[in-house]
């Protein structure tokens, strides 16, 4: 099953609730809130609070991904908060099991980001620990980047691990994805897609969510 997962860093943010409502009604299967700290990453976006309101008017589930420095201090306030499921970066933390576990404890889904030339290497031995990976596919920290191509062999050896293993993980791509890169990610088997610019530099979200849908069903590997 192919996810859609609108980033809110493209949004309007004088009217984030209406934003996050329309995709919402546009088919989008998550609501994806990056989390910036201008330390881990050269930009500052949302803390707490924010997704606080955000988990008062959204339906879906929220998808955080959190790109801060440390993490762990603030694991259990964004859980408080409303997230389903929190990201946290490999490359942020150096008890990456440790954080990982506190995350299950709060009874969030457990993710991992890999920034595009960390080697999966890194994960390997956690697999299954985690309900989803997220590959970057663009270095973090801003929207409206360009897919980086060397990414789609990291898909495909990483869906290779997950099939083997027999495990059930989103492979979720972040940055850069659009209505004619997406079906490359998911030939090589990505399920899940962030997209902020695809979607909200567009009037009609019902009709791009519905082509990178379509387009990433149609190609993917299974
Ligand atoms: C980048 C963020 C992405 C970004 C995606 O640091 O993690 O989620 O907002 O935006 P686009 O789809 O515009 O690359
Ligand atoms: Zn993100």
């Amino acid at each position: 099953m192919i996810k859609i997962a609108p980033s809110i860093l493209s949004a309007d943010f004088t009217r984030l609730g209406e934003e996050i409502r329309a995709v919402e009604e546009a088919g989008a299967d998550y609501i994806h809130i990056d989390v910036m700290d201008g330390h881990f990453v050269p930009n500052l976006t949302i803390g707490p609070l924010v997704v606080e309101a955000i988990h008062r008017v959204a339906r879906q589930p929220l998808d955080l991904h959190l790109m801060i420095e440390p993490v762990e201090p603030y694991l259990s306030e964004f859980a408080k908060a409303g997230a389903d499921s929190i990201t946290i970066h490999v490359e942020a933390t150096r008890h990456l099991d440790r954080a990982l576990q506190h995350i299950r404890e709060l009874g969030c889904q457990v993710g991992v980001a890999l920034n595009p030339a960390t080697p999966l290497q890194t994960i390997s031995e956690l697999l299954p620990l985690l309900d989803r990976v997220v590959l970057m596919s663009v270095n973090p920290g801003f929207g409206g980047q360009s897919f980086i191509p060397y990414l789609l062999p990291k898909i495909r050896t990483l869906h290779q691990w997950i099939r083997d293993q027999g495990l059930t993980i989103a492979l979720e791509v972040d940055g850069g994805i659009k209505v004619d890169n997406i079906a490359a990610a998911a030939a090589a088997g990505a399920d899940t897609f962030v997209a902020g610019s695809a979607v909200f530099s567009q009037q009609d979200y019902a009709t791009v969510i519905w082509q990178l849908r379509s387009s990433a069903e149609n190609a993917y590997s299974g």
